[in-house]
């Protein structure tokens, strides 16, 4: 590339050894034989200089590319936008990966294509600036990558697989006790106990056949739940109406648990207390993002409203008490509108699902 002055001293009678490392001859083996195709090219995009792995790894003869264009290893669609961002490099040129973060792909002559890392590097030369580029194929790479990404969603789906199964033998395990005592306050305890195994279990349910395996449907969620409920407290969907208004969203497990028990609390209270003695009316559960990763949820029925001088705040029954705790878990904001029947409303932000090794 730029002249070197060993070799212009002659190198015949350079001797190996020290002078040798900085000789033109190891300059050239280097580009040859170090592991990655290399292709030397100017400011208009021409290939001056490719070594034997460059011939090999795109499939043709080794001299058939020099002179080439650089863009015939250009798979047909990204054509364009290399051009562009060609030229861009030659405007600011420095030494980095191509298109970091982006999956690169090349093209071999027969037209077939294979994933590749590039590392560009700027050399300023007599010829002006040509770029270097170190193409490494990574097709093995890509598809070890992909196999462990496919082991570890089998492992996931797996594991929420098992985790409901284990869910729902409690849930049973309680019911079977429950068959065991006539007293009401002790079957009430063993119900609510079981439904709130039960609303972990769906979520289980739902990840494991979710493709994301962290998120679900929270509206479907909330559907299946909500309907499950009315079954286990035995009220008819013609005596409380429901009005559902879920927005489609998918939220993060870490999330999803508190939110659901939140929402098994909730209406578990609305069938259980806020319409006795065969009393009808409606409740209305609504969610909807307020903000980036903000929620409201507002569980609201028209029944006969919390006992006088019954304060939430200071509540020790466990259901509000869970509830209270399960929103301050979720960073949230807990009202109580008592004014017409019984309003809950709660505000709270999406707990991300963290990576745990
Ligand atoms: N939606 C509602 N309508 C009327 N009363 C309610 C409602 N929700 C809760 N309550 C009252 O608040 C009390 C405490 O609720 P909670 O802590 O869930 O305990 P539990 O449901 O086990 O009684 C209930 O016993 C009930 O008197
Ligand atoms: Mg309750």
């Amino acid at each position: 590339v730029s002249p070197d002055r060993t070799e212009a001293a002659g190198s015949e009678t350079v001797p190996h050894g020290a002078v040798f490392t900085q000789s033109a001859a190891l300059l050239a083996q280097i580009f040859e034989f170090a592991p990655d195709a290399k292709v030397l090219v100017d400011g208009g995009g021409r290939i001056l200089k490719a070594n034997a792995l460059a011939g090999t790894m795109f499939g043709y003869g080794r001299d058939e590319l020099i002179g080439q264009h650089i863009e015939i290893l250009i798979p047909q669609r990204f054509l364009s936008r290399h051009v562009a961002y060609r030229q861009g490099y030659m405007a600011t040129p420095r030494t980095r990966p191509m298109g970091a973060g982006v999956e690169l792909f090349a093209r071999r002559k027969d037209g077939t294509e294979f994933p590749v890392d590039i590392m560009l590097s700027p050399l300023e030369t007599d010829e002006g600036m040509l770029a270097l580029a170190v193409v490494r194929d990574v097709t093995d790479r890509k598809r070890a990558e992909a196999e462990t990404r496919a082991a570890r969603e089998m492992y996931l789906k797996e594991l929420h697989h098992r985790v409901k199964n284990n869910l729902q033998v409690i849930s049973s395990l309680l019911f079977l006790q429950s068959t065991y005592t006539k007293d009401p306050s002790t079957l009430e305890i063993l119900k609510d106990s079981q439904n709130r195994v039960k609303s972990i279990a769906l979520i289980h349910e739902k990840l494991y056949r979710s493709s994301e395996l962290t998120k679900i449907d929270f509206a479907e969620y909330v559907r299946d739940l909500v309907t499950d409920l009315f079954r286990t407290y035995g009220v008819d969907q013609g005596a409380v109406v429901v009005r559902m208004q879920i927005e489609h969203m998918t939220l993060e497990i870490d999330t999803a648990i508190p939110c659901g028990l939140i929402i098994n609390e909730l209406v578990s209270n609305v069938l259980k207390h806020a319409f006795p003695g065969g009393r009808t009316g409606h409740v209305v559960i609504d969610l909807a993002p307020v903000g980036p990763k903000e929620f409201t949820l507002t569980i609201q029925d028209d029944g006969v409203g919390l006992p006088k001088d019954y304060d939430w705040r200071t509540s020790t029954s466990l259901g509000l008490k869970l509830v209270t705790d399960l929103t301050r878990q979720l960073d949230g904001r807990l009202e109580v509108d008592v004014t017409n029947g019984t309003q809950f409303r709660i505000t709270f932000r999406e707990v991300l699902y963290k990576e745990r090794n």
